[in-house]
């Protein structure tokens, strides 16, 4: 253990960056980051492959595959 460690207790990591997340009008939540989005029952739910990198959540309700946004909002009147 250095002094430091010894004088000022373990050194503890800089927090993350705070992931950005963009809510549109529109009602898509699209989020700056990697995510894993897990079911109640834990187990993964799978990105579409259009989305990528960058996951978008429904925030309209109308998506066939929630909580993933399919573009329902556009035809739903949002946008
Ligand atoms: S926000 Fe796109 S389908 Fe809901």
């Amino acid at each position: 253990m250095s002094i430091l460690s010894r004088l000022f207790g373990p050194r503890t990591p800089p927090p993350p960056p705070p992931v950005q997340i963009t809510y549109k009008k529109k009602g898509t939540i699209v989020i700056h980051a990697t995510i894993v989005v897990r079911d109640e029952d834990g187990r993964e739910m799978i990105q579409p492959a259009n989305q990528k990198p960058l996951p978008k959540l429904c925030g309209c309700g109308k998506s066939e595959i929630p909580p993933f946004c399919d573009g329902s909002h556009k035809t739903a009147g949002r946008g």
